[in-house]
């Protein structure tokens, strides 16, 4: 269910210092979207949201959540909206239960009211059985849960989750998204960041930030499809290595890596097949299989990063 615009960006803007982590970013995110926020380390995801939050201040532009403006009204920002941060926001000492009896007070929940919201997301998220467990001895991916939990307990209608799954293992990371689809189905705005571009496959839409920049933009299927995301072929060969050594640095070659037992290379235009394939025979290297495929995630991003074009 996809409908009015929840989060608003206008050229908004963070600076540390005289370093511009944050550089003018624009963007809309619908009531209901599952909004994927991708790009390599320090490209400023992190930042974007903390001031989406409104704990962080933007330096320059403006962004509204939910109708209120981050920078003049955070706390109304704050008491509608759910952060699940990056780091770890628990305390070793208290327990599951504590840290939910906790979250849930601090939204306003109290009585019974706040009694059936910690057991219904307890259930929801997996939590039950370690409910007296102190947080400190909680395993990775536990901790994440309930991180998770405390985040949605007060059923905010947009949630910022950055990086809800680094250091889940991958049936946990599988349960996560049925949940976050869930939320979505339910109307939730879920803006999302992860480094795993499988999970990205589940997004409505992607944004790719690097280096404070938002340089491509779409639903995963569009992004794929754009001109600007190039040519991407697949090559099965016995001598990937030596291929993926031929070509790499050619002037047509957007992007080049092992897939799996697969090579695939990302090039400018569908002619530039032919001087791959071309490449490839001079250097008398045989090949099973070299053909045009639809792009993975990673192959569209590596190809627009290369290319240093927005999409
Ligand atoms: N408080 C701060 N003071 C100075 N520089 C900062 C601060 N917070 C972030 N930065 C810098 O801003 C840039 C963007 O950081 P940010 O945490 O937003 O990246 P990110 O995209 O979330 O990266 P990651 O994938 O590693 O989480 C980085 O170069 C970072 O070092
Ligand atoms: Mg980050």
């Amino acid at each position: 269910m996809i409908g009015a615009t929840t989060v608003r960006a206008e050229s908004l803007t963070r600076k540390f210092g005289d370093f511009v982590a944050v550089d003018g970013i624009s963007f809309e995110i619908h009531a209901g979207e599952i909004w994927g926020f991708l790009g390599p380390n320090g490209a400023g995801k992190s930042t974007t949201i903390r001031m989406l939050c409104g704990v962080l201040q933007p330096s320059a532009g403006r962004a509204e959540v939910l109708g209120y403006d981050v920078a003049r009204d955070p706390e109304a920002v704050k008491t509608r909206s759910g952060y699940m941060s990056q780091g770890s926001t628990l305390w070793s000492d208290l327990t599951v239960e504590e840290h939910m009896r906790l979250y849930a007070g601090l939204f306003g929940m109290y009585g019974a009211h706040q009694r059936d919201a910690v057991e219904e997301w307890m259930e929801r998220i997996g939590l039950a059985q370690r409910r007296t467990q102190l947080a400190g001895s909680l395993p990775g991916g536990y901790r994440k849960r309930l991180a998770l939990a405390c985040t949605l307990l007060h059923r905010p209608q947009m949630v910022f989750l950055d990086e809800p799954t680094s250091g889940v293992d991958p049936l946990s990371r599988r349960e996560f998204w049925d949940l976050i689809v869930h939320l979505s189905e339910d109307g939730t705005t879920v803006m999302v960041t992860t480094h795993y571009l499988d999970e990205a496959e589940h997004c409505d839409r992607l944004a790719f930030i690097y280096g404070g920049r938002i340089i491509a933009l779409g639903a995963p299927a569009e992004l794929k499809r754009a001109p600007s995301a190039g040519v991407t072929v697949e090559i099965l060969s016995r001598e990937n290595l030596r291929i993926l050594d031929a070509v790499e640095d050619a002037p047509f070659v957007r992007s080049a890596s092992m897939y799996g037992s697969s090579l695939h290379v990302t090039v400018e235009r569908s002619d530039d097949v032919a001087r791959l394939q071309n490449t490839i025979d001079a250097r008398g290297l045989g090949v099973q299989r070299l053909a045009p495929i639809t792009p993975s995630l990673e192959d569209v991003f590596a190809g627009i990063v290369k290319a240093g074009r927005p999409a």
